[in-house]
């Protein structure tokens, strides 16, 4: 077989066969097909998809090239969740403590973030001392005794996917249904949970920019999870504004923190509690919204959270430290209305130029900075009132800061605007 023909394949529109799939896959990860003709394969998908079977044989394959984790040594139904990425989404800080007050076991693997996405790894790595790096015997052994771990995804997982997302995020072949649908699921099979939660994200911070498309994706991975005897649920949910208050790695641990202690925004802490009830059911654990929220209002959630900090080296005392920065910026509302929009990637990107995020995968990060609101979709402000705090570091100057209003108009109209952050549930 040569990869010439494969690639030409793809871009007449014709079908791959199973082998051809697996060569591919497997000749990538072997270094003998290079990363200039894997870029030009992904470009072909991008443009001519791929169909349900062939993106099956991609996930499996693509499965086969790193370590599968057994996760049978702990007892009960474990549950998994994935997002396939947004802005300010700390959903995994509180969902995953949420879920294992119930005595449901979460064993997750999250990854770091990248351009204006986040990432929960990084957040974690804001908490003094906290290890996300666990060889797989301590990582069960956690999950056995406290009930929850997060870790970083380990290297060996899915070697065909590190390799080529790193390929698609400089060939501008990310945002493709079936590429993501792989490489996602590939991840959560490999990751071993019986049960998976997506969150599959829409609108303009997404790489999904529609329901209709949003909808094709989770009923794909659906489909793949199911395929492969794992219980799977895909919820669609709005990144069109940045999800809770806070973007920004430690200011986003602040927000969890808040939300854990029954604080947080009523919008966003409902929204978990309607992911947790989600994920409890998956493991046959049929809960109410009002007995989910009581965990966050009776500190039993903080309490697994603190927990799980602690178990893996974190400083409970730095967990609640306040941000340190140079400077505080207001962002302040120009007149009276309704705030109608507060555009996601135009904040995130921001928040990246903070130092919250990166642009490229080997910037450092500064763990401090971001952006706060205080008013979200929907609410109503008076002209002079804040709308968002910056907050940013040396390089970035105030003026700088300032400016930003220019450039990224928060638009406030007049109109009523509901706002919901579940969409679609799709089983
Ligand atoms: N998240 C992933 O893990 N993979 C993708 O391709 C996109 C989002």
């Amino acid at each position: 077989m040569r990869a010439v023909d494969l690639i030409q394949k793809k871009r007449d529109g014709q079908v791959l066969s199973s082998n051809e799939i697996q060569w591919l896959v497997e000749g990538y990860v072997a270094g003998t097909v290079p990363d200039y003709q894997m870029s030009a394969f992904a470009m072909a998908v991008y443009f001519k998809g791929m169909t349900t079977r062939e993106i099956s044989d991609l996930t499996m394959n693509m499965v086969k090239t790193g370590q599968e984790f057994d996760l049978s040594a702990i007892n009960g139904v474990k549950v998994d969740k994935h997002s396939t990425g947004g802005v300010g989404d700390k959903v995994t800080l509180i969902l995953a403590p949420l879920v294992a007050s119930f005595d449901v076991p979460v064993a997750k693997m999250s990854g770091r973030g990248l351009g204006h996405t986040g990432g929960t790894i990084d957040k974690l790595e804001s908490i003094k001392g906290f290890q996300v790096e666990r060889s797989q015997d301590d990582f069960i052994k956690q999950v056995q005794d406290i009930g929850v771990s997060v870790i970083g995804q380990s290297d060996q997982l899915v070697k065909a996917d590190k390799l080529l997302y790193a390929l698609r995020d400089v060939t501008a072949t990310v945002d493709t249904i079936s590429l993501i649908a792989s490489s996602v699921m590939s991840k959560k099979i490999a990751a071993g949970a019986d049960a998976i939660l997506l969150d599959v994200t829409v609108g303009e911070g997404a790489f999904m920019k529609t329901v209709d498309e949003a909808r094709e994706l989770a009923q794909t991975m659906v489909s793949l999870g199911k395929a492969v005897g794992r219980k799977t649920v895909a919820v669609i949910t709005d990144m069109s504004q940045p999800l809770g208050r806070a973007i920004g790695n430690r200011l986003e641990i602040l927000e969890a923190i808040d939300i854990l202690q029954g604080k947080g925004r009523e919008d966003i802490s409902h929204f978990i509690c309607e992911l947790a009830k989600i994920m409890l059911s998956l493991a046959n654990v049929e809960k109410t919204i009002e007995e989910v929220k009581q965990h966050l209002e009776n500190g039993q959630a903080l309490k697994k959270f603190e927990e799980m900090i602690l178990a893996q080296g974190g400083d409970l005392e730095d967990l609640y430290r306040p941000v340190k920065v140079d400077h505080v910026v207001e962002i302040l509302a120009k007149e009276d209305g309704i705030i109608e929009a507060l555009p996601a990637m135009e904040f995130g990107l921001f928040a990246m130029r903070l130092g919250a995020g990166r642009a490229v995968k080997t910037d450092a990060l500064d763990y401090e900075t971001g952006i706060v609101f205080e008013k979200k979709v929907g609410d109503s402000v008076k002209k002079g009132e804040t709308v968002a705090k910056v907050y940013a570091n040396g390089k970035i100057s105030p003026e700088l800061v300032t400016d930003f209003q220019k450039y990224v108009k928060i638009k406030i109209s007049d109109k009523v605007i509901k706002t919901r952050e579940i969409i679609e549930i799709i089983s």
